[in-house]
């Protein structure tokens, strides 16, 4: 089965059941400025779960489903693994007080053992910490559904999950494991988290579920890794990096919806993934070259034939003249750096992060890390003095 018939089974299944399919939002979180990124589907629904907004009137519906993008960059340095992706697409399905923990785990059950045909590993539920008492009752009704299952209880770490940003819905969670992953997260929004970590209930319970489309198409698929599904194989032929095509991938979606590089925020993570991939991909003796066919193969994939259609020159344009930057600071840098320069300085004034400087020389990153620290301060000092004046 391809990805585009596992989203769309995924979709119609809830749909069939109630449901309204709603388009993904863009990366680019319109209303909260807590986060850089949209880093879940239901980032665009916050406003529903804690009654700011009404989803009867704005969608004539309480139960909704979407395949959200996404991107998370607080697991970079898990990329290349077997499962993480900094950008991924997250099926989900969401309820603002109409259904609770018996529907959302009987749809879970139903759409993975009967439509997906998949063997459920175990689940886990929330085992109970601090204010918030252990979920008994998901369960008794995973126990009531089958009970050979494997339930296993985890704290607030595994089982109990946001909010996104500052502040917002959460509440403890039951996850589904497939071939040795996490592939589905269900959490039971009861709670508003306030920034200052106190949790009060939530007027309106609401269920708000995740599952990563990549991680689904893997086991699925059969797949050993990620990079081995249909999303990409075109692009894993080009790129030999499993480095190149996650950061190129994430920087064509980020650039999608509107951010160019920059030194700060969204931007600089944006010229971050692609300095990587350039450095990677100079290590192939590629160039720029191997940049821009893995762009190609990311936007040819049938998903994702809008960016093809109407956004590619643009992407285009923009990586290239990224990378060109970067190649004169780059190669600034280096012949500071093979002068002996201090890595730290070199870092500072050719704008070179220190993972890019490690490819390059040996740092002592102990030293690095203390000057990076007396830095910041003393701008930081400089900063507020402005600021009083
Ligand atoms: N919002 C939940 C997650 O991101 C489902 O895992």
């Amino acid at each position: 089965m391809q990805s585009e018939e596992i989203r769309r089974r995924f979709l119609t299944f809830f749909e069939k059941r109630g449901h309204k399919v709603i388009p993904s939002a863009s990366l680019v979180p319109e209303n909260d400025p807590s986060v850089l990124f949209t880093t879940a589907g239901m980032q665009q629904f916050k406003a529903y779960y804690v009654g700011k907004a009404n989803a009867k009137k704005d969608f004539n519906a309480l139960n909704l489903t979407s395949s959200q993008k996404c991107v998370r960059t607080s697991d970079i340095e898990e990329v290349g693994d077997e499962s993480h992706l900094t950008f991924f697409e997250m099926l989900g399905n969401f309820s603002f007080g109409d259904y609770w923990k018996e529907e959302a785990i009987r749809y879970a059950y139903e759409l993975i053992t009967k439509d997906f045909g998949l063997k459920i590993d175990y689940v886990s539920v929330f085992s109970g910490e601090g204010n918030v008492p252990e979920d008994i009752e998901s369960a008794k009704i995973w126990k009531s559904i089958n009970q050979d299952l494997i339930i296993k209880k985890f704290g607030r770490k595994d089982n109990f999950w946001g909010p996104t940003g500052a502040e917002g819905p959460c509440g403890p969670t039951t996850e589904i494991y497939v071939n040795g992953i996490e592939i589905w997260n269900i959490v039971f929004n009861e709670y508003y988290q306030s920034e200052d970590e106190t949790l009060a209930p939530l007027k309106v319970k609401g269920v708000d579920t995740g599952m990563g489309l990549e991680r689904l198409v893997k086991v699925i698929q059969k797949a050993q890794t990620v990079f081995d599904t249909d999303f990409f194989i075109q692009i894993m032929q080009i790129a030999n990096s499993r480095i190149i095509a996650d950061h190129i991938r994430t920087s064509v979606f980020i650039i999608s919806d509107g951010v160019t590089p920059s030194n700060t925020g969204r931007g600089y993570i944006l010229r971050r993934l692609l300095r990587h991939a350039y450095i990677h991909a100079n290590k192939f003796g590629g160039d720029l070259i191997i940049l821009n066919d893995v762009i190609h193969a990311v936007i040819k994939h049938p998903s994702y034939k809008e960016l093809y259609e109407f956004k590619s020159p643009e992407i285009f344009k923009i990586v290239q003249e990224e990378i060109d930057k970067f190649k004169i600071a780059l190669e600034n840098g280096l012949k500071q750096l093979k002068k002996g320069v201090d890595p730290f300085v070199v870092s500072t004034s050719f704008g070179l992060p220190l993972e890019i400087i490690e490819e390059l020389v040996d740092v002592d990153k102990i030293k690095f890390q203390k000057q990076m620290e007396e830095h910041r301060q003393n701008s930081s000092v400089a900063g507020e003095q402005k600021f009083k004046k």
